[in-house]
């Protein structure tokens, strides 16, 4: 175990970077308040890259994709344990900038669109997030030369928008999705759930539970709008959530024509904290969702 190297600015970036091993670069990119879910894509970077590599972790809680009303400064911080993780978990650097850093010139010019991908679900509900999630990316990514990155599956449609910028922008970077790290009672560690109490946290256990019982149903001849229902109505009897949405698609989010591969995705509200989760299911039934197929 070596203490990471803490990179503030973006010349000691460079300067941490700069010493040729040989081996690729795999970015880790996260808003601090590390969690196992964060641990899981050290690990899955440190296999990827090998010895030779270097991990590196961006700390980073990026205000352009925060909206107004949306409390930024209640972010959780944790940079004296978040540094100490990355140590146990053998991260060569750590980039943890200043806002003025990233954003030298105050308000930015030109910013990445998402399309229509980031109008939907957490787009939807969060207008302009999805614009400040990839401009931060490819800001960080260009930054950290990562030739790979590692998302977790958890926000779902970030990892599609990733996957989808690297490929309509040509970025010399491979997109790698890692499965949802849960906690024992199936709930999906978030940085968020720091928020939750005792019975939010409590309550917040119908969410695995109605994915569970989603890919059972999936397995039988019911169709996606029914599966569909079915968790909707599960979470809506749990009376400590407020259920945002709950949606079948495809794999790729587009509207789901089955029979085949899709994903549950689902956003609660445990009091004033957005709970999000999803789960790949297997409809065995055709049948399309929406129904008319479009959304
Ligand atoms: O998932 C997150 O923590 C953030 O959206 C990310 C990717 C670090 C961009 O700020």
């Amino acid at each position: 175990m070596t203490q990471p190297f803490l990179a503030r600015t973006r010349a000691d970036l460079a300067q941490a970077l700069s010493a040729p091993t040989g081996g690729e670069v795999a970015a880790v990119l996260t808003m601090g308040a590390l969690h196992d879910g964060h641990i899981a894509l050290m690990r899955a970077a440190r296999r990827r890259v090998g010895a030779n590599g270097r991990v590196v972790v961006t700390i980073f809680v990026n205000p352009l994709q925060f909206a107004p009303q949306e409390d930024l400064s209640r972010y959780p911080k944790s940079f004296d344990s978040d540094m100490d993780t990355c140590r146990r978990e053998d991260v060569d650097v750590v980039f943890a900038p200043s806002v003025d850093e990233i954003y030298p010139d105050g308000e930015i010019v030109v910013s990445v669109d998402p399309g229509a991908l980031g109008e939907i679900l957490e787009g939807a509900a969060r207008p302009g997030h999805f614009t400040g999630v990839l401009t931060v990316v490819l800001k960080l990514l260009n930054l950290t030369c990562a030739d790979v990155t590692l998302f977790g599956e958890k926000d779902f449609q970030q990892l599609v928008l990733v996957r989808q910028m690297v490929r309509d922008l040509d970025l010399p970077v491979e997109v790698v999705g890692v499965p949802i790290a849960r906690a024992d009672d199936g709930v999906a560690l978030s940085s968020r759930n720091a928020y939750l109490s005792d019975g939010e946290r409590s309550a917040a256990k119908a969410i695995p539970t109605a994915l569970a019982l989603a890919a059972d149903m999936a397995s039988t001849s019911v169709g996606a709008e029914a599966i569909r229902a079915a968790a909707f109505e599960y979470l809506t009897a749990e009376s400590g959530l407020s259920v945002e949405y709950v949606e079948i698609t495809d794999p790729e989010l587009r509207p789901f024509v089955g029979p085949g591969p899709a994903r549950l995705v689902v956003a609660v509200r445990a009091g004033h904290t957005r709970l999000l989760d999803n789960a790949r299911i297997d409809i065995t039934s055709a049948g399309s969702w929406p129904s008319g197929g479009d959304r």
